[in-house]
C-alpha cells in the first residue's frame, strides 16, 4: 500500500483515481481537508476498499506513524501543501506552517518508520516529494529552461516555502540515507481543479457572465502541463527514479496568459456560446499586478525524457478542450465550491460512520 498525502485537493485526488485505474494498489490518503480539499472528488471511490480517507496534518507525527505502521507503507507520495501564490501574498503563516514544519514533521515521522524496515521493505521504500518548478524563480525572454541543476531563486513566500521543503527532503537524503525523490512541476491544469487559479477561475467567470481578470499586462508565461499527464510522470519516477534524484515535470508549452484565456474563451465560445451571441473575450479586464509577479516559468523536461522515457500524452489543445468540457459537465462540483457546501460533505455522507475521520 502507498501513502498519499494531500488526496484531497486537486493534483492528489487526480493522482489517487489515476493510481488505482493505473495499479489498482491500495492507497491510504491523508489530509487535513483544507479549503482546498474536497472529498467529493473521491466521490467516485465511495465503498472501493482500495481507497481509505483520513483526515489529518501532515505535522502530526503521531497520526503519521501510526498509520505508517499499521498500514505496512512501501512510498509516500507527499502532495499536501498549501498551493497558492496570490493566498501566500496576503498570509504567508500558513504555507509556513504546513510547507516547511509540516515537511519536516513528515519526514521525520517516515525516517522512523523506514529506519525500523529491515531487508527489502528498507531498499525498496521511497519517500517521493511533489514540488514545483516556481523554486527556481523566474526568466526572462530569451534564458533557457528551467534544468534540474537550476539554481533556486524563489520570489513568492509560497515558492520560498516549497523551496524550504526541497531542501528539507535533500538534507533527509544526504544526512540519514532517506530514499527520496522530487519533481519539480510547471503548471497543471484539468479536471477539479479549484476555481481560485487562472484557468477554472477563467471558465466558472466566463459562464457566470463576471469580469477575466488578467494581472498586469498578461503576457506572464507559464508552462501548462495536463494534470493526467503530471499523475503519469509521479507514477514513473516512484517506479525507476534515482535515489536522491529531482526530475522536471512539464508540458514543452509555454504560453502567456492572455493567450490562455483567449483560448478558454473561444472553446466556451463554440461549445456554450453566450445568448447574446458576443464572444466571452468581451468579459476580459485587466486588474493589478500580482505582487512580485513572476516573468516566465519553462521547464526542460529532457531528464525524465531520457531517463525514464516519460512524456506528456496530451497537447495542449486537447487537455484544454478535456478540461473545459468538464467544466460544462460538472456545474453541481462547481455550484458546491462557490457556495462552500463542499465543506460538508463528509458530514452529509459519512456522519453514520464510527470514526468520520477515517473511511473508505
Ligand atoms: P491544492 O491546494 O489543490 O491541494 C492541496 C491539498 O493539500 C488539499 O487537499 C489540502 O486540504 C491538503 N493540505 C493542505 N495542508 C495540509 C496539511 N497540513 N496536512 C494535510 N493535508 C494538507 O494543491 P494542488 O494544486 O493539488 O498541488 C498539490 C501539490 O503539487 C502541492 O505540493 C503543490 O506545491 C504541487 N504543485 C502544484 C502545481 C499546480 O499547478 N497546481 C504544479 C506543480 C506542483
Ligand atoms: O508553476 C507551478 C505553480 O503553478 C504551482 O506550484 C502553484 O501551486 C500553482 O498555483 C501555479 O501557480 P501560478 O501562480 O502560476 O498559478 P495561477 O493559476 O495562480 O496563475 C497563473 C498565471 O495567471 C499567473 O501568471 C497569474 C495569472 N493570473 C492568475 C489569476 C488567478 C491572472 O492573470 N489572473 C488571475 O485571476
Amino acid at each position: 500500500m502507498i501513502l498519499v498525502t494531500g488526496g484531497a485537493g486537486f493534483i492528489g485526488a487526480n493522482f489517487v483515481l489515476d493510481w488505482l485505474a493505473a495499479t489498482g494498489e491500495p492507497v491510504v490518503n491523508v489530509d487535513k481537508l483544507t479549503y482546498a480539499g474536497n472529498l467529493e472528488n473521491l466521490a467516485s471511490l465511495q465503498g472501493d476498499k482500495r481507497h481509505q480517507f483520513v483526515q489529518a496534518d501532515i505535522g502530526d507525527g503521531v497520526a503519521i506513524s501510526k498509520l505508517l505502521l499499521q498500514h505496512g507503507v512501501r512510498a509516500v507520495v507527499n502532495f499536501a501543501a498549501e498551493s497558492h501564490v496570490d493566498r501566500s501574498i496576503h498570509g504567508p503563516e500558513e504555507f509556513i506552517q504546513t510547507n516547511v514544519i509540516g515537511t519536516f514533521r513528515l519526514l521525520e515521522a517516515v525516517r522512523a518508520y523506514w529506519n525500523g524496515l529491515e531487508g527489502e521493505a528498507k531498499s525498496n521504500f521511497r519517500f517521493l516529494h511533489v514540488s514545483t518548478d516556481e523554486v527556481y524563480g523566474t526568466l526572462s525572454a530569451s534564458d533557457a529552461a528551467f534544468s534540474e541543476d537550476h539554481n533556486y531563486e524563489p520570489n513568492s513566500p509560497y515558492s520560498a516555502s516549497k523551496a524550504a521543503s526541497d531542501h528539507l527532503v535533500r538534507a533527509w537524503h544526504h544526512t540519514y540515507g532517506l530514499p527520496v525523490l522530487t519533481t519539480n512541476c510547471s503548471n497543471n491544469y484539468g479536471p477539479l481543479h479549484f476555481p481560485e487559479k487562472l484557468i477554472p477561475l477563467m471558465i466558472v467567470n466566463a459562464l457566470a457572465g463576471k469580469p477575466l481578470p488578467i494581472y498586469g499586462d498578461g503576457q506572464q508565461i507559464r508552462d501548462w502541463l495536463y494534470v493526467r499527464d503530471h499523475c503519469s510522470a509521479i507514477r514513473r519516477v516512484l517506479e525507476g527514479g534515482g535515489l536522491g534524484e529531482t526530475y522536471n515535470v512539464g508540458g514543452w508549452n509555454e504560453q502567456a496568459n492572455i493567450d490562455i484565456v483567449k483560448i478558454v474563451c473561444t472553446l466556451l465560445d463554440e461549445l456554450r456560446p453566450r445568448t447574446d451571441g458576443k464572444t466571452y473575450a468581451e468579459q476580459i479586464t485587466y486588474v493589478a499586478d500580482r505582487p512580485g509577479h513572476d516573468r516566465r516559468y519553462a521547464i526542460d523536461a529532457r531528464k525524465i525524457e531520457r531517463e525514464l522515457g516519460w512524456k506528456p500524452a496530451e497537447t495542449f489543445e486537447t487537455g484544454i478542450r478535456k478540461t473545459v468540457q468538464w467544466y460544462l459537465d460538472n456545474p453541481g462540483w462547481v455550484a458546491n465550491v462557490q457556495s462552500g457546501s463542499y465543506r460538508d460533505w463528509v458530514q452529509k455522507q459519512y456522519s453514520a460512520s464510527a470514526d468520520a475521520r477515517v473511511f473508505t
